[in-house]
């Protein structure tokens, strides 16, 4: 067998015809979702300069630390670096600030769709180009707009035909005061348990204490079950919004569950932290996480701003929505059905294939559905058989009797009948007989 040269490279994939059925029914289902909220639609560029993932991730996330997809520039700049976009928010608060927003119209909620780029070890649900469905609202330090915010996330996933087999587990970052006393109180904690943690924590506790909150690790989760915890050292105002994100979580019919070991992996957060999971994947198993990030837009060269958001991501969602056998496949019919042709033009003899092609066209421009024609000199039996296969519902025959008389055989492939139309006739037969259907 011939060696096959190349291959997608490590951690990407090629997402065939067949396999974006699904991408493009969670697209829409995302687009109409964060219509109906009041979000719209924003595009930023694919990858943007170095230091803002560095000033707004956090230098010590494992993000910046060891998966970005960094280019270095050229010309004046050399010596800096491009990166493509390891998650959307820091673009995106980045465009906020660049369009002026805060100044004319700081109330934005704004969604996106598209890829994320981070140099992880590939693995179950980790890719090194994933797809995620992003919402950012800016203008607002409302916890209702928190709880709204899940809410969408929520309701994301119940549209797809998930249940009650989703957890959405929120915490509280609280305010940079509250952070600044608890950082010191599991610095204390942790220090004389490093030697029975893991490597890892041993190296997270110099860069980024939090995480080894969310260590998976069994000792370690084990270890961190008396840590301190930060709900305790709230000051009032960070603890009164928490408590007010709770209430509107219960107005809205959601019981989360409160856990201390969502800590994000982003430097980003303040205040309300949450993530959605799919037990059963294990590890991993986080489809959607998000919060509040009060103070990224000034870090990024913004007016002070409240601003909340989640990305969903695509990889792990498609993974539990294969376990479960979802979406229902009426959900899907329209775009698999967009895959097959409306109508198969098929010549009798190779005289009559140039006048096809002219048809073709003219029912392409006419209906606007698919019209296909063979291109590899196929007989005419062979033509047929390929337009069986091909899922079209029309078979159109020209030959040289029909051509003289200036019609075609007109097959309906679903009951089999034919008769013969002029061609002037045929889009009005077709568009006519589609719309009985
Ligand atoms: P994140 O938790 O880093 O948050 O990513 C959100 C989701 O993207 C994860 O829950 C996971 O499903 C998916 N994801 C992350 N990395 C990968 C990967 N390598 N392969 C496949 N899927 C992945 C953020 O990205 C924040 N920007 C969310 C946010 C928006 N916070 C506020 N606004």
């Amino acid at each position: 067998m011939a060696k096959i040269p190349f291959q997608a490279a490590r951690g990407t994939r090629d997402l065939y015809p067949e396999d974006l059925v699904l991408v493009r029914h969670l697209e829409r289902t995302a687009r109409n979702l964060a219509r109906s909220c009041g979000f719209a639609e924003i595009r930023p560029p694919l990858f943007e300069e170095t230091r803002l993932f560095r000033r707004s991730l956090g230098e010590s996330s494992d993000v910046v630390d060891k998966e970005m997809f960094s280019v270095p520039r050229r010309g004046e700049a050399q010596g800096d670096s491009y990166t493509f976009r390891p998650e959307g928010t820091a673009g995106v608060a980045r465009a906020y600030v660049n369009g002026g927003f805060a100044a004319r119209a700081p109330l934005q909620k704004w969604f996106y769709l598209g890829p994320m780029f981070r140099y992880e070890k590939p693995q179950k649900g980790r890719e090194r180009q994933f797809n995620q469905f992003g919402v950012e609202a800016f203008g607002s330090p409302s916890p209702i707009l928190d709880a709204e915010v899940v809410d969408l996330a929520m309701r994301f996933f119940e549209a797809l035909g998930f249940g009650a087999e989703l957890e959405v587990r929120v915490n509280t970052m609280g305010d940079a005061a509250d952070r600044d006393l608890w950082r010191a109180r599991l610095a204390e904690y942790f220090e004389p348990q490093l030697e029975q943690r893991c490597a890892d924590c041993r190296q997270r506790f110099q860069r980024n204490l939090f995480r080894l909150l969310d260590c998976k690790q069994a000792q370690c989760i084990e270890l961190n079950a008396q840590a301190p915890r930060l709900k305790e050292l709230l000051g009032g105002a960070s603890a009164a919004h928490f408590a007010g994100f709770l209430e509107a979580m219960r107005a809205l019919g959601r019981q989360p569950v409160e856990d201390a070991g969502i800590v994000r992996g982003l430097d980003y957060y303040t205040r309300t932290v949450f993530e959605v999971h799919y037990p059963q994947l294990g590890a991993r198993s986080a489809l959607c996480g998000g919060g509040r990030y009060d103070g990224l837009v000034e870090e990024v060269g913004g007016p002070p701003t409240a601003a909340v958001g989640f990305a969903i991501g695509f990889t792990a969602t498609e993974l539990a929505l294969a376990e479960l056998e979802l979406p229902p496949a009426a959900q899907l019919a329209d775009l698999h059905a967009e895959l097959a042709p409306e109508v198969f033009l098929v010549a009798v003899t190779d005289e009559d294939r140039l006048p096809l092609l002219g048809l073709a066209g003219h029912l392409r421009a006419a209906l606007g559905v698919p019209v296909l024609l063979d291109y590899r000199d196929k007989s005419f039996k062979a033509q047929m058989k390929e337009a069986g296969k091909s899922g079209a519902r029309w078979a159109v025959l020209l030959g040289p009797d029909e051509r003289a008389a200036g019609e075609v055989v007109l097959r309906d492939l679903q009951s089999r009948s034919e008769e013969r139309v002029a061609q002037e006739d045929l889009a009005g037969r077709i568009a006519g007989a589609t719309a009985q259907a």
